[in-house]
C-alpha cells in the first residue's frame, strides 16, 4: 500500500472526505488543508479523475525528522531516486514548511535537489542532467520539524478541469464551485439557478456531477508520463469514469447574468463541458428573473471588489432581499467577500462557512429551505 496526501482549500476537508469515502476509501486522516490515505499505486488514475473539490493529489516516498540541513540533505539522499527518475527526468523541487527549524524555502529546495542530484550520480555515473524528458515535480513538506517527501501526481491543479477556455473578471475556481454545489444539498430532481452566473462555473459542476461526469475526463495529469507508473492506469480509469456518466437523467438548470459576454462565454463552457442541454442561459438583471416558489436552490458568487460602486452593490442587495420576500421555499446560497452581507441584506444566515477562491478569503451565506415535499 502506498501513502497518499490530498490537498485542498481550508473549508473543504470534510467534503473531500466524503467524496473519497464514496469512492470506497475508509481509514481517512484529515487535518488542515490535507488528506491523507492507503491506496495502490494504480489508484492515483481514479482519485486524480474522480475528486470534485481537491486542489492536488501527491504521492508519499518518504519521511524522517529534519531539524538541521545536514539531516535534510542525507535522507533527501538516502531515497532510491532512480526508482523514481529516469537520468532525463525534468525533476522540479517545491518546499512548504510550517512550525519547523527549517523555514527558508529557499535552502530546503536546494539543498534536496543537490541530494537528489548526489543520489542519481551514483546510480547514472554522471554529473550533469539534461532534464529533457518528463516533468515530475516534487515536494517537500516540512511541518512540525518532519519532512516529508512527496511526487506531485496532479500536474496543473485539479480546478482545471478542461472545459474553460476564457472566463470573466472574477471566475470561481471549479474546484471551489463544485464544493458550493455540495454543501447546498442539490440533487438532480431539484431546480436549480445563479443569477449572477459570469462564465457559469457553479451550473456546469452541478451538471457534470448529477450527470456523474468525472472532473478529470477533459485533462492530462503529469503521472501519466512517470517511469514508476503503468501507462494503462489511465486509459483504464478513463474507460471506467466514461461508462460510469448517466445520460438519461433530465436536468433544470438555469443561469443568468446581466453581462452579454459573459452568457457567451458560459455557453460556450457549458458546450466544452458536455452539458450544454442541461443548463439554459439567459442575459438578464437578477431582479428581472422571474422564478417559481417550488423548493428549488439559487446558488450565486456575488460581483464584488473594489470594481463596483456602493451603489451597485445596494441595488443588488435590494433584490436579492426581494426574491427572499418572494420565495419562501426555497433554498438560497451566496458567496461574497463582503463581510457585512447579512445585516445589509437584514437576513441571518441558517450557516456562514469561510471558505477560500484561490487563496481569497469568501462567506458562505446559507439560508436552508424547508425540506422539498415528496410527490
Ligand atoms: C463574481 S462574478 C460571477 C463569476 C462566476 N461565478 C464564474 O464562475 O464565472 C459576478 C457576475 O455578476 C454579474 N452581475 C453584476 N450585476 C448583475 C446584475 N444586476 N444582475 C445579474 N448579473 C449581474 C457580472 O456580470 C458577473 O458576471
Amino acid at each position: 500500500m502506498e501513502k497518499i496526501l490530498i490537498t485542498c482549500s481550508f473549508g473543504l476537508e470534510a467534503i473531500i472526505k466524503r467524496e473519497l469515502n464514496d469512492l470506497g476509501y475508509e481509514n481517512i486522516k484529515v487535518s488542515d488543508g490535507m488528506i491523507e490515505i492507503e491506496a495502490i499505486l494504480s489508484d492515483i488514475a481514479k482519485i486524480n479523475m474522480s475528486l470534485r473539490c481537491a486542489d492536488r493529489v501527491y504521492l508519499l516516498i518518504d519521511s524522517f525528522k529534519a531539524r538541521t540541513y545536514d539531516e535534510l540533505f542525507e535522507n533527501v539522499k538516502a531515497i532510491p531516486w532512480p526508482d523514481f527518475l529516469s537520468e532525463d527526468s525534468n525533476f522540479l523541487v517545491n518546499a512548504r514548511s510550517f512550525k519547523s527549524k527549517l523555514y527558508s524555502l529557499r535552502d530546503i529546495q536546494s539543498i534536496s535537489e543537490k541530494a537528489i542530484i548526489e543520489s542519481m550520480k551514483k546510480t547514472y555515473r554522471k554529473n550533469i542532467f539534461s532534464k529533457s524528458a518528463e516533468k515530475v515535480g516534487i515536494e517537500i513538506m516540512l511541518e512540525r520539524d518532519i519532512a516529508r517527501i512527496t511526487i506531485d501526481t496532479t500536474g496543473p491543479g485539479l480546478h482545471k478541469r478542461g472545459y474553460r477556455e476564457d472566463s470573466v473578471k472574477a471566475p470561481l475556481r471549479e474546484n471551489l464551485a463544485a464544493a458550493l454545489v455540495d454543501l447546498s444539498f442539490y440533487n438532480k430532481d431539484r431546480f436549480l439557478f445563479d443569477g449572477f452566473c459570469g462564465s457559469g462555473t457553479i451550473l456546469i459542476e452541478a451538471a457534470r456531477k448529477a450527470r456523474n461526469i468525472a472532473p478529470g475526463l477533459d485533462r492530462d495529469f503529469d503521472f501519466q508520463k512517470f517511469i514508476f507508473m503503468d501507462k494503462d492506469i489511465y486509459k483504464k480509469a478513463k474507460v471506467a469514469a466514461l461508462e460510469a456518466i448517466d445520460y438519461d437523467t433530465k436536468l433544470n438548470l438555469l443561469g443568468s447574468d446581466i453581462s452579454g459576454r459573459a452568457i457567451e462565454l458560459a455557453k460556450n463552457n457549458a458546450i466544452n463541458a458536455g452539458v450544454e442541454e442541461d443548463i439554459s442561459f439567459i442575459k438578464r438583471d437578477f431582479g428581472s428573473v422571474a422564478l417559481k416558489d417550488d423548493y428549488g436552490i439559487i446558488i450565486s458568487n456575488l460581483p464584488y471588489g473594489l470594481r463596483l460602486s456602493k451603489i451597485d452593490l445596494d441595488e443588488i442587495y435590494r433584490k436579492i432581499n426581494h426574491k427572499f420576500k418572494n420565495l419562501e421555499t426555497r433554498s438560497q446560497y451566496y458567496l461574497t467577500t463582503d463581510e457585512s452581507f447579512e445585516k445589509k441584506i437584514k437576513r441571518r444566515a441558517s450557516k456562514k462557512r469561510k471558505l477560500y477562491n484561490g487563496g481569497e478569503k469568501v462567506d458562505y451565506y446559507q439560508y436552508f429551505g424547508p425540506r422539498p415535499k415528496k410527490s
